[in-house]
């Protein structure tokens, strides 16, 4: 038996591949690296020491995505990771995401039914919550999406759900990730942003690298302890391995369920700095700016019920995770394309 993961050159989906391998799976990798690079699946047989089959293709292309099933007749599970991600970029381009997430993701669920192949594990966001009501951030709260990426997740969540309701045979998983971060302990792979990063731990890293002058704090009149945003931030390896939890799950249960990946804890941008600054001795200089238009204040998750149905929860702290995001940078200063 072996495992599709789409978008397995990613900054996830090679975390995730490098937790599968180890843990004895067979994997086969498809992604069009559209926002990432071959290098990320070299450094993931490095690490492991296993070899495994990629292909480069474009999963709007539904014959070119065929042919990975046609080749690969063991595949009984896919980890669905592929797609795009940036939220102000979604904006600015709408049909480029609707058509890529959504075309994407149409085309693998009727491959995956075809092929027998009906159990999932989807990489939803926090961002289909909107802005909560409340924290800590349960599963059944509300569901909301304030931009064109948001509302491709929530409208993958909607298929995933009617697929089931159609044939209950299918098992999905959908993950609703916080703020992923941190890189592998090996420094090998890593967060890879292009250009100047929209996230916040990719931008303290080159601030403190000395590679942009310093950071735009978004906002210190929050209603928060500090009054900068506060998020849930989650070591990229804990999320990797909540995969391997959910698709165990998958494996026993043909239900469509969803669960929180998170730590549960909150903390702000100005506790970042201080906890990046800790970690590495590095100084990351900051501005306060005025507020990022569509953010919120507080996301964290309450991971309760990953916690009870899954087994999982997160095993890094803060420290963690900033010690292991800059001794990336420090290997990898210019990402995979330093090589
Ligand atoms: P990433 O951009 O590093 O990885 C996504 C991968 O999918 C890339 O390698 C890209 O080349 C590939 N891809 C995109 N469209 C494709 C297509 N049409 N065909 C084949 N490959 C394609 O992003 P990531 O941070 O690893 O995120 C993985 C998933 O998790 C995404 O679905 C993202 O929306 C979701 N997610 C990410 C975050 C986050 O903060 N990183 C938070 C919540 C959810
Ligand atoms: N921030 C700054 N300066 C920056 C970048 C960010 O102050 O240069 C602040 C933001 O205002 C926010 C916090 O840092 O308070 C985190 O911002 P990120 O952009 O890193 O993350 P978001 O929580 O805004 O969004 C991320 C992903 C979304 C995803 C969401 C929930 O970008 O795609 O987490 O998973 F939906």
């Amino acid at each position: 038996m072996s495992i599709l993961i789409t978008g397995g050159a990613g900054f996830i989906g090679s975390h995730t591949a490098v937790e599968f391998l180890n843990a004895g799976y067979e994997i086969v990798i498809v992604d069009n690296y559209c926002n990432s690079s071959p290098k990320a699946i070299d450094r993931v047989k490095e690490i492991t020491g296993k070899d495994f089959k990629v292909y480069e293709v474009d999963m709007c292309d539904k014959d070119a995505l065929e042919k990975v099933f046609i080749e690969n007749p063991d595949i009984d599970s896919a980890i669905h990771f592929a797609g795009l991600k940036a939220v102000g970029e979604s904006v600015q381009k709408p049909g480029l995401y609707y058509y890529n997430n959504l075309t994407s993701t149409l085309n693998l669920l009727d491959l995956m039914a075809k092929y027998n192949a009906k159990r999932i594990v989807f990489s939803s966001s926090a961002t289909v919550y909107g802005a909560p009501k409340t924290v800590p951030i349960r599963e059944d709260f509300d569901l909301s999406a304030t931009n064109p990426y948001g509302q491709t997740k929530l409208m993958i969540e909607k298929i995933l759900k009617d697929f089931w309701i159609s044939d209950n045979t299918w098992s999905i998983s959908i993950l609703r990730y916080f703020n992923p971060i941190g890189a592998h302990k090996s420094g090998l792979i890593g967060e890879n942003p292009k250009g100047i990063p929209n996230n916040l731990l990719p931008y303290v890293a080159k601030v403190a690298a000395g590679q942009l002058p310093y950071l735009s704090v978004f906002g210190n009149d929050y209603p928060t302890h500090d009054g900068t945003g506060v998020r849930d931030y989650i070591h990229v390896v804990d999320l990797a391995k909540a995969h391997l939890k959910a698709l165990e799950r998958a494996e026993k249960v043909q239900e469509v369920e969803y669960f929180n990946v998170g730590t549960g804890t909150g903390y702000s941008v100005l506790d970042i700095v201080a906890a990046y600054e800790k970690a590495t001795g590095l100084k990351v200089a900051y501005k306060i700016a005025p507020r990022r238009p569509g953010d919120i204040d507080t996301c964290y998750a309450d991971p309760t019920k990953a916690y009870e149905v899954l087994g999982w929860k997160a095993e890094n702290n803060l420290e963690d995770m900033c010690r292991d995001l800059a001794n990336w940078m420090q290997k990898n200063p210019n990402g995979y394309e330093g090589e």
